[in-house]
């Protein structure tokens, strides 16, 4: 039997726990100590069988299902567990399928529980946007990780840049040269921490080897702070021969455009993301908190948004 620490990865067939595969499979300082398990609801789907050939051990598990949990968790050191709030847009299955995986860490007595948190809105505004259900429900998961005791810390994933391109960012319509518009419902001076989800195994990276410093602690992971006017800015920098701008949209038109566009959202939904953008311009998307701690901990580059526009496929042939 291998002698290495195993990390159990939840989400390893997607943005977040994929990158944290990849990291602990090839980086240097992790690789020679660690091996990977990749836990998938579905072993025979062609992600899954991608992993396996990189050495992970995929296994399967549903995060509805403790006792799958609990199978999945046996001999594990170290867990990295994130769910996925849009797949059924239901907060109540969130928190119920995080206090099982905490119930069966506990059980299965994880050394390290990394979970991929929030914050709770709702108290950080004070009420004031009280619909912000995917981050209110990781929080309360993170709240009853704490009450149960187990040695965790909380990954706290900033604004992913890949939730631009293409929908918020994007040739404006009513032009048929070269301008782009960046429209979000707020103003351009707003504060937006970007993180790059192939950047999440750097995070996690460091967590792992300062578990002292961090147990216990949120681990803010983004790679700046820009505004929306610097990040019309820099794409502007890396196109010159395209035009952009940044454009305030209205409430009434960023709903119309969530439900009735090809998102084809529930008014539910658009309220929340209404909110959560209008977290970042009155309360501040981690609450006006410092970056400053966990980049003093990490010790690999972290993508930029200038890197990030000159890959996105949304931008690709761009001058
Ligand atoms: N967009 C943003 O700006 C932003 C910012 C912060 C946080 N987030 C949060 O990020 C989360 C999504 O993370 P992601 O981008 O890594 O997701 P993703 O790429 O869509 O992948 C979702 C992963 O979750 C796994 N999964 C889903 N339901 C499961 C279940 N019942 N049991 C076991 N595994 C399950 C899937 O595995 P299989 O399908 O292989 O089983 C898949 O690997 C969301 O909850 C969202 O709220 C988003």
């Amino acid at each position: 039997m291998s002698d290495k620490k195993i990390i159990t990865v939840f989400g390893a067939t997607g943005n977040q726990g994929g990158s944290v595969v990849q990291t602990f499979l090839h980086d240097a300082k992790l690789k020679d100590e660690w091996s990977v398990r990749g836990v998938t609801r579905d072993v025979s789907k062609d992600s899954s069988k991608k992993l396996a050939a990189q050495g992970v051990d995929v296994v399967s598990a549903d995060l509805n299902d403790k006792a799958s949990i609990v199978e999945a968790l046996k001999g594990s050191y170290a867990v990295f567990a994130v769910t996925n709030y849009w797949e059924k847009m239901d907060d109540k299955l969130e928190v119920q399928q995080g206090k099982n995986l905490a119930d069966a860490a506990k059980e299965a007595n994880v050394k390290f529980l990394i979970w991929s948190s929030l914050y709770n809105v709702h108290k950080l505004s004070k009420g004031a946007l009280p619909h912000v259900y995917h981050f209110d429900s990781k929080a309360t998961v993170e709240e009853y990780i704490r009450e149960l005791g187990i040695p965790a810390a909380f990954f706290m994933p900033g604004f992913y840049m890949s939730n631009l391109p293409g929908g918020s960012f994007r040739k404006s319509p009513e032009h048929d040269d070269n301008t782009w518009t960046l429209g979000l419902p707020f103003p351009g001076s707003t504060q937006i921490p970007v993180y790059h989800p192939g950047d999440t195994g750097k995070y996690v990276k460091a967590m792992v080897l300062n578990q002292d410093a961090v147990r216990g602690q949120r681990f803010l992971a983004a790679t700046a702070y820009a505004t929306a006017d610097e990040l019309v800015a820099d794409f502007q920098q890396a196109f010159p021969a395209q035009t952009a701008r940044y454009a305030e949209v209205p409430k009434d038109a960023f709903f119309a455009a969530l439900t009735q566009g090809p998102a084809g959202l529930p008014e539910f939904a658009a309220v929340e993301l209404y909110e959560n953008m209008r977290l970042m311009s009155d309360f501040g998307y981690y609450g006006g908190d410092s970056l400053d701690w966990t980049h003093g901990l990490i010790e690999d580059p972290l993508t930029t948004w200038r890197q990030f526009v000159e890959t996105a496929s949304a931008f690709a042939g761009l001058k």
